[in-house]
C-alpha cells in the first residue's frame, strides 16, 4: 500500500501539507498591529483599565504588545532584542489585576480577535492563548 494518499481510480495529485507559523499565515506584522490597535482603542475607552496605561506613551505601549505578539507567534524577535526576556508576570506586578481587570482586558482582546481578518481556526488559537495568559496575569484574589 502506497503512503502518498493516492487511491486507485483517483487521478488527483497526492495531497501534501506545508507547515507555516501563525505569523506567516496571517500575513505578518500588519495583522498584529491592527489587532493591537483595535484592542487599545477598547482599553482606552474602559474606565477601569485606561488609568493603568501610560497616556503619554500609548504608541510605546502599542509597540511593546505588538512586538511581543509578533515574536510569540513566530515572527522576528525584535521584542526580546529591545526588552529582554518577556517575564510578563513580573512586568505586570506593578498593576493590580483581579478578576474584573482580567475580564475587561479579555473582553477587549476577544472583540479585537473576532474582528480580525483571518479564519476561525486561527481565531480559536489566539483566543485560547489569550484566555490562558490573561488568567496567568492575575495577581489579586477575588474581591
Ligand atoms: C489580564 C489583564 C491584563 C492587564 C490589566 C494588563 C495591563 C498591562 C499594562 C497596564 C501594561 C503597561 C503598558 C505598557 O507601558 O506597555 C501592560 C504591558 C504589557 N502587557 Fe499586559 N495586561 C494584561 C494581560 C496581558 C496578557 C494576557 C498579555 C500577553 C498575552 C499581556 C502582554 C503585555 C505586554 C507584552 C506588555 C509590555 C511589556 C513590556 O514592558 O515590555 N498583558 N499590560
Amino acid at each position: 500500500m502506497s503512503d502518498d494518499q493516492t487511491v486507485a481510480g483517483d487521478d488527483r495529485p497526492p495531497r501534501h501539507t506545508v507547515e507555516v507559523t501563525v505569523y506567516e499565515f496571517v500575513g505578518g506584522a500588519a495583522f498584529f498591529a491592527a489587532l493591537v490597535e483595535r484592542f487599545y482603542a477598547g482599553v482606552m475607552a474602559d474606565p477601569v483599565l485606561a488609568p493603568m496605561y501610560p497616556t503619554d506613551d500609548l504608541e510605546g505601549a502599542r509597540n511593546r504588545l505588538c512586538a511581543f505578539l509578533v515574536q510569540f507567534w513566530g515572527g522576528p524577535d525584535t521584542y526580546s532584542q529591545q526588552r529582554g526576556h518577556p517575564r510578563l508576570r513580573m512586568r505586570h506586578a506593578p498593576f493590580a489585576i483581579g478578576l474584573d481587570e482580567r475580564e475587561r482586558w479579555m473582553g477587549h482582546m476577544r472583540a479585537s480577535v473576532q474582528a480580525a481578518d483571518t479564519n476561525a481556526e486561527v481565531k480559536a488559537m489566539l483566543l485560547g492563548y489569550f484566555e490562558n495568559s490573561a488568567t496567568a496575569m492575575r495577581n489579586q484574589a477575588d474581591r
